[in-house]
């Protein structure tokens, strides 16, 4: 495995309503994150997953992670206050050796390997950032605060981004060193330094878990309803 993933998963989960962190949260018995991670440990490619937790849940977390693989090496550090400085923390605990790191969100806690090994074939092949995209279902607006609509999008032209997002390692670092605000997407943050951003297609699986729906829609995914 030449592939390190970070796993941001110290979000608090607001949108889901109360519970506790998202990433802790239970699918049919398990937490989101042993879902996410067991997953990422499953693709060949990968050596190593560093997951980024809440502070308060750094132990709780090693010991939920412990038993996935014998294979891949899983760190847990401290994550951040925001999804970015999440993503930091895990990059800046990652072993050097991994020249191709792919960024996952803990709340697409169904994405399956197979798209690991899409996403980072694609940067083996000499994409230096990569990322999982879906044709947009709905007509999309551009809308003004006052409620006034502006425009509407070419919707042939638009897709909707997922994760795992694959990096030649160099990339992700030097984008995240020049970010200045608060970025929801680590390839939205290469692009500002002009990396060039390739697509490869997603899979509806790899939703991510952000309202109570989703969290109905994962479970009948994981019973096979799909
Ligand atoms: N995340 C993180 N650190 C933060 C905020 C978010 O690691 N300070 C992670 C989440 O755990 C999640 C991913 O980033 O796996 C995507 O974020 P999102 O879906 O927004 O999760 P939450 O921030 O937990 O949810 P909400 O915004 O509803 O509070
Ligand atoms: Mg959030």
């Amino acid at each position: 495995g030449d592939v390190a993933v970070l796993v941001p998963a110290a979000g608090q989960g607001v949108r889901l309503g109360p519970g506790g962190p998202k990433a802790l949260r239970s699918l049919r018995g398990e937490p989101l994150l042993v879902h996410a991670v067991r997953r990422m440990t499953a693709a060949p490619s990968v050596g190593c997953v560093v997951v980024a937790a809440p502070p308060e849940s750094v132990p709780a977390v090693r010991d939920l992670l412990s038993h996935l693989s014998e294979r891949v090496e899983v760190l847990v550090v401290p994550g951040g206050a925001s999804r970015q400085r999440s993503v930091a923390a895990a990059l800046a605990a990652t072993p050097d050796r991994y020249d191709t790191v792919l960024v996952h969100d803990a709340a697409r806690a169904l994405a399956p390997p197979e798209l690991v090994e899409r996403v980072a074939g694609a940067v083996r092949q000499g994409h230096a950032a990569v990322i999982p995209v879906l044709p947009v279902v709905d007509t999309i607006k551009h809308v003004q605060p006052s409620g006034e609509v502006m425009a509407t999008l070419d919707r042939s032209a638009l897709r909707a981004v997922q994760t795992p997002q694959g990096f030649r390692r160099s990339a992700l670092v030097e984008a995240h060193a020049a970010a200045v605000d608060d970025h929801t997407d680590d390839a939205g943050m290469a692009e500002k330094i002009g990396v060039p951003v390739w697509t490869v297609p997603g899979e509806e699986s790899a939703l991510k878990i952000t309202r109570p729906l989703d969290l109905a829609i994962a479970e009948l995914l994981l019973d096979g309803v799909s």
